[in-house]
């Protein structure tokens, strides 16, 4: 059988979440800019939301923008905020065949107008699509996601809506930006580097990881196989003795 039809063969995960790493090494490694490396790793983006949905995905989470890439120089960060206006431009209409909703997660205070924009009129005319969910995580990063939703909780109590009881796991879940999201169940970063990177923290306590030297720009439908037929021979115990 071929190793499309294995991991078909088996339940896959419902949400897959990616690191999207080493577009800048890919670049180097071809002697182009570093942008030439967010160009591809935005196509490649689309190729992979598109074979993903088609292996019956129900979310996929992408690590697109941290909160600590404004770090990087004011070029780069031009090149990469313009991306969302790109995705929209050249992927709208794949996305709106293969039904795929789109949400982003993270601070929304630090985007330019343009791209808040873009951001609310693509949630909005995706938001009753029925395939798969691609949550793409922009100005995202889990100590603020966190933070946010503690304080959200204070608030709440202040302002009488919750009591100190009630506060449990789901209802700090639900102050999260990924309140409409299942956990995580594989956990997938690229190009060799072993951590999480303030990425979905609180999302993937029960997730299976795969890490793979892969670049992401050169992560194929063949290497998204791989993974997932990793995840298919682990164990899932949640803590406790047996699924
Ligand atoms: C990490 O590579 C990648 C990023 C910081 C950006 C990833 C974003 C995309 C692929 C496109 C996202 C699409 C939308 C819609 C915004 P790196 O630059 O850290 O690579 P390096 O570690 O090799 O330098």
């Amino acid at each position: 059988m071929r190793l499309k039809q294995q991991v078909m063969a088996k339940p896959v995960p419902k949400h897959i979440a990616i690191i999207l790493d080493g577009n800048g090494r890919w670049a180097k490694r071809r002697n182009l800019p570093r942008h030439a490396g967010h160009k591809q790793g935005a196509i490649n983006l689309q190729k992979i939301t598109l074979e993903a949905h088609q292996l019956g995905i129900r979310f996929l989470s992408v690590y697109a923008f941290s909160t600590e890439n404004w770090r990087r120089p004011k070029e780069e960060i031009d090149y990469l905020m313009n991306l969302p206006k790109i995705f929209e431009e050249e992927y709208k209409d794949n996305f709106k065949e293969y039904d795929i909703r789109v949400v982003f997660s993270g601070r929304r205070d630090r985007i330019s107008q343009a791209n808040l924009d873009l951001m609310q009129r693509v949630e909005e005319k995706t938001k009753d699509r029925k395939g798969l969910t691609l949550n793409v995580c922009l100005d995202y990063g889990s100590h603020d996601e966190i933070t946010r939703a503690a304080k959200k909780v204070a608030e709440d109590v202040l302002n009488g809506q919750l009591t100190l009881a009630s506060i449990n796991e789901d209802v700090f879940a639900s102050r999260l930006y990924t309140r409409d999201l299942p956990d995580v169940d594989l956990l997938i970063r690229t190009s060799g580097e072993v951590r999480l990177s303030n990425f979905l923290l609180w999302q993937v306590a029960y997730a299976e990881f795969y890490f793979t030297k892969v670049l992401w720009p050169s992560f194929s439908a063949k290497h998204l196989y791989k993974a997932i037929k990793h995840y298919q021979k682990r164990h899932r115990k949640f803590g406790g003795l047996k699924e």
